[in-house]
């Protein structure tokens, strides 16, 4: 498949083709991700923390791990555009602090697209970004870099003036140039009607079947996630199990005695050699 642009994604909008987004931490799970020619979008989300790193939430993720980690994706990743969750406190201390963390994502991180939570208290930064040509996906809803200041990781938008904030931020961020958006944990109707009221893509993660694209965690699609399972998150697969059984296996052949074969997993020296040798 060809590469995936910005262009592409609003075609695929226009068409009314739901947009695929799936998480990646490492080259492997890049190699996995570029492998269906379905997936349009591979985000190096910042659930990196969790999922990959074992911190307690994104609060805790530096640039330097998020740059790491782009970098390998970068080099796993074929036709998705590829986004990058810019970390917790790199977007909010100024618009030049801001750009500079942006600029290294590009450049080191080899990314094409940066994703930003927040409403119009960011309209600034990501008009700046999207100004000098780094592409915005804006991220409302839950927004888990958040999860003190909300009480939790809780839906949101369920009340009338928190519909209306949503709104209203979603409206303030596509006129400040976002090219897409991604809407987390909002009840199906917002999400549609945001999704209507808006131009560019939306993207949904527990915010129901309307929205133009959906996206769930690497982790939790492949069942190898033992954390706490969202009500949003489907398994498409069950890899935990095969994986432990596989660890538990190779224990197993290991302790018994079976794991090498002397013949076919094992090499052997040529007779004469061996015999000249002892
Ligand atoms: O960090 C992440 O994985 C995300 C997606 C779930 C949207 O932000
Ligand atoms: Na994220």
């Amino acid at each position: 498949r060809k590469k995936v642009t910005i262009q592409a994604l609003h075609a695929l909008r226009q068409s009314k083709t739901p947009i695929t987004m799936v998480t990646a931490y490492d080259y492997p799970s890049a190699v996995a991700c570029s492998s269906s020619p379905l997936t349009d979008i591979t985000l190096v989300g910042d659930s990196l923390a969790q999922v990959c790193l074992g911190y307690a939430s994104t609060t805790q993720l530096t640039m330097e791990e998020m740059v790491h980690h782009a970098k390998a994706v970068a080099r796993g990743t074929t036709h998705p555009l590829l986004v990058a969750d810019m970390p917790y406190g790199s977007y909010y201390t100024s618009v030049s602090d801001a750009v500079a963390n942006a600029v290294r994502l590009v450049r080191e991180g080899r990314m094409e697209g940066l994703k930003l939570e927040g409403g119009k208290e960011i309209v600034d930064v990501v008009r700046r970004l999207t100004e000098v040509g780094i592409p915005v996906m804006a991220h409302v809803g839950l927004m888990p870099q958040r999860h003190c200041a909300m009480s939790g990781y809780k839906v949101q938008g369920k009340s009338v003036e928190g519909a209306k904030k949503l709104l209203s931020d979603a409206l303030a961020l596509e006129e400040a140039g976002a090219f897409a958006m991604v809407i987390e944990a909002v009840p199906q109707e917002l999400a549609k009607y945001v999704t209507d009221r808006l131009k560019i893509p939306t993207i949904g993660i527990g915010a129901g079947p309307h929205t133009n694209g959906q996206v769930l965690v690497y982790d939790d699609l492949l069942g190898t996630w033992s954390g706490h399972k969202a009500k949003f998150v489907r398994r498409f697969g069950n890899l935990k199990g095969v994986r432990d059984q596989a660890i538990h296996a190779f224990g197993e052949a290991v302790r018994d005695g079976t794991f090498p074969d002397p013949q076919k997993e094992s090499y052997s020296m040529d007779e004469d050699e061996w015999t000249k040798f002892i």
